[in-house]
């Protein structure tokens, strides 16, 4: 089993940097705390604190030229079919930017034009129709990245609230409708398969609620399902099956963002993508802030071995980021096979996870500083506020600034309960503020910095196969758990399940 070549080219920097304390790295050469950083218009990135000194950034920037990162994205923004296991381009860029030069990418940017032309014509009829909350009925990536923007970027004032209903869970769903005016209500069905057990079991709960099927919408690649399920064909937006679902938020799947912030906001967002787009596939490597994210992912994963990384956004407004990232960056790289099929012999995504500060400086931030696991983090602050509050933002952005500090500087103790390691590493994303831009430009980072990782990989970051066995496995256990069918022949299930009946009398 052969791993990676480039792993070989690392190894000497990895094996040379790994007893060098990084607060000594930082002295030897003060001038990475401002060379090592760009900027991409309202997106800052600073990577001064990685564990790495120039001459290992220079291989590694050599290793994206020579894995050819660049052509990579290239090829996706053109419409190659990338996502080979379900043979398919991906073209989420398409949704955004004019940048793809392939008849694909072409045929794929008219037609969402289109679609996000009548995406807003209908949001302009929710609008005046007397709607006063829109539930958007779809879970993954029907949910979490339109969940996440609608929650950065709603304003106290808009017209609409927005709600997101994903658990098949029926106490989301009950928790939800508890309080909301079904007279007052609209409900969106997303779901690019509309076959997502989930979405339809929910729909249906909300189509009794409503008792009206006038207010329910739908988007998805399958309308012929959608118009089936019996949503009228003027309230179907279209989506398509060469956008991935967690790349989806762009498109007619991000109607409940569309809603909620209004057309000229929601164009915002497309062009603080695009921006992020044109960046990514013309500045060369050294200076290509989703290349260098990767790399610096990369890096960490494979050079230095560490399991997990933690994103911390100091705006409570992010706070839905980490759980967006965690489908886009470990439902597209949780792959142990190339996209060849073979192994692909190196450690591939680490776990995602994270919080926002200051609160999680409360709860987990003590094992970043003194655990035994190194965890390579990422600070996301925000350098102006839209509150009036300022000696909040004040104190909040003294901890922005702190944190990162302490974790890699360290400080030292004649007491080893209060000795403090340092040489933990992390990078800092500031934006101007929460606007649209900022956050398209955020978004359309880590979606090229996911695509980036999965070619030094090998891997296809478009595809999702992992989930289809638990799903397959729960549709057979259905008719057992209702109390018919063959028992479960897996002993352990078997047992659970009879528990379970015990338990609640069935
Ligand atoms: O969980 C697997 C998955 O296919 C995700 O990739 C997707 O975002 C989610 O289910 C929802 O799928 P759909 O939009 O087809 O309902």
């Amino acid at each position: 089993m052969h791993g990676p070549a480039w792993l070989d080219v690392l190894a000497p920097h990895a094996g040379r940097l790994a007893g060098e304390p990084l607060a000594a790295l930082l002295a030897a050469d003060p001038a990475r705390a401002t060379d090592w950083s760009l900027r991409v218009g309202p997106l800052w990135f600073n990577y001064a604190r990685q564990q790495l000194d120039r001459a290992a950034l220079g291989a590694l920037c050599h290793v994206g030229v020579e894995a050819g990162l660049p052509q990579a994205l290239r090829r996706m923004v053109d419409g190659e079919p990338v996502n080979g296991s379900e043979g398919r381009p991906a073209l989420h860029t398409a949704l955004r930017s004019d940048l793809g030069e392939g008849d694909a990418a072409r045929a794929a940017r008219a037609l969402a034009v289109d679609a996000r032309d009548r995406a807003e014509r209908l949001a302009e009829r929710v609008l005046v129709s007397g709607v006063t909350d829109v539930v958007n009925v779809g879970i993954g990536g029907s949910d979490l990245g339109p969940r996440f923007v609608v929650d950065a970027l709603r304003r106290q004032d808009a017209p609409l609230r927005l709600h997101f209903l994903a658990n098949v869970d029926g106490h989301a769903a009950a928790r939800l409708l508890h309080g909301l005016d079904p007279a007052r209500t609209a409900a969106v069905l997303v779901s690019k398969s509309f076959g997502t057990q989930e979405t339809l079991l929910n729909g249906a709960i909300l189509r009794q609620w409503l008792g009206d099927d006038a207010r329910l919408y739908a988007v998805s690649a399958n309308t012929e399902r959608a118009l089936a399920w019996g949503i009228a064909e003027d309230r179907v937006l279209p989506m398509w099956d060469w956008v991935g679902g967690r790349y989806s938020l762009w498109s007619a799947a991000g109607f409940a963002i569309l809603l909620a912030l209004g057309a000229e906001r929601f164009r915002l967002l497309l062009d603080g993508a695009a921006l992020m787009d044109a960046h990514a596939v013309t500045a060369p490597v050294a200076a290509n802030m989703p290349l260098l994210h990767a790399l610096l992912a990369v890096w960490n994963r494979n050079a230095l071995g560490h399991d997990t990384h933690a994103v911390l956004p100091y705006d409570e407004r992010l706070a839905l980021l980490p759980a967006h990232l965690q489908q886009l960056v470990m439902e597209s790289l949780g792959k142990s096979v190339r996209a060849d099929g073979t192994v692909v012999g190196a450690a591939t995504v680490p776990v995602v996870w994270g919080g926002t500060g200051t609160s999680s400086q409360h709860s987990f931030f003590q094992a970043l500083h003194q655990g035994t696991d190194t965890v390579p983090c990422e600070f996301i602050g925000v350098a102006a506020e839209d509150h009036a509050y300022r000696a909040s933002h004040e104190a909040l952005l003294a901890h922005f600034l702190a944190q990162p500090q302490a974790l890699a500087n360290g400080e030292p103790n004649a007491d080893p309960q209060r000795a403090y390691p340092g040489g933990r590493p992390s990078s800092v994303l500031l934006l101007d503020r929460v606007s649209p831009e900022a956050i398209g430009a955020l978004v359309a980072l880590y979606e090229h910095s996911v695509a980036a990782q999965a070619a030094l990989w090998g891997i296809n970051a478009f595809d999702q196969w992992g989930v289809e066995l638990g799903k397959r496995i729960a549709g057979g256990l259905l008719a057992a758990v209702q109390g018919g069918g063959e028992p479960p022949a897996d002993p352990v299930t078997r047992a659970i399940l009879a528990e379970i009946r015990s338990r609640r009398g069935g």
